[in-house]
């Protein structure tokens, strides 16, 4: 089993005194992972997944939390509730075959946008991509999806057409190495 990265385990306080950790995902939060999918409003998970999808397959839910930390990362956002952390967003890169790039994507939990999660969960992914020497990170997005446009926009994001896909735009970011 490769080690865990500890060093990307952050704390933080929500404005409104909330609790939240963000962790790198482990094989034992399958189960959290698979809440979080399903509790995502109809609309969040088709602009994560540009799909229909309902939940996730046995098979990209192993995928998506028996990761290697180094071609995968995924950091989750969890908040205590009762005994249980329940998982309140995800957001994860996967390196390009070309060693250089990686594909990011992110989602929040519907009732727990606009706190601010997004914004830390994607410095803290974005400083780990630069700590593992990658030079580019891309993400494609819906062009109905204005929020995300926005949103990655203010992280300095660069927006380009997708040829041949009126759909979707290309954000990209250029990391430089630290
Ligand atoms: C796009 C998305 C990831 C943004 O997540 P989020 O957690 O709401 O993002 P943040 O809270 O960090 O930032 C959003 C806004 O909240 C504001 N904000 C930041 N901290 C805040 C706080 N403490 N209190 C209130 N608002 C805050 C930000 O300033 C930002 O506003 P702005 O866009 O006007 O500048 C989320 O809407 C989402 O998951 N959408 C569905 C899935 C999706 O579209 N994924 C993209 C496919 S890759």
């Amino acid at each position: 089993m490769p080690p865990y990265p500890k060093h990307l385990v952050k704390k933080l306080t929500l404005a409104d005194g909330t609790p939240v950790t963000l962790r790198p995902i482990r094989a034992a939060d399958a189960k959290i992972e698979q809440q979080f999918v399903r509790s995502l409003s109809d609309e969040s998970r088709y602009f994560r997944f540009m799909d229909m999808l309902r939940e996730l397959s046995p098979q990209m839910l192993k995928q998506m939390t028996q990761i290697d930390y180094h071609n995968q990362m995924a950091l989750i956002a969890v908040t205590p509730s009762h005994n249980y952390e329940v998982q309140v967003a995800v957001g994860r890169y996967v390196v390009h075959p070309n060693g250089e790039d990686c594909e990011f994507a992110i989602a929040v939990s519907d009732g727990w946008q606009h706190h601010g999660i997004a914004t830390e969960l994607m410095q803290l992914l974005i400083a780990a991509a630069r700590a593992r020497g990658l030079k580019r990170m891309i993400g494609e997005i819906l062009a109905s999806n204005s929020k995300m446009l926005h949103f990655v926009r203010g992280l300095g994001f660069h927006l380009a057409a997708v040829p041949d896909d009126p759909r979707q735009l290309r954000a990209m970011l250029v990391l430089k190495p630290a």
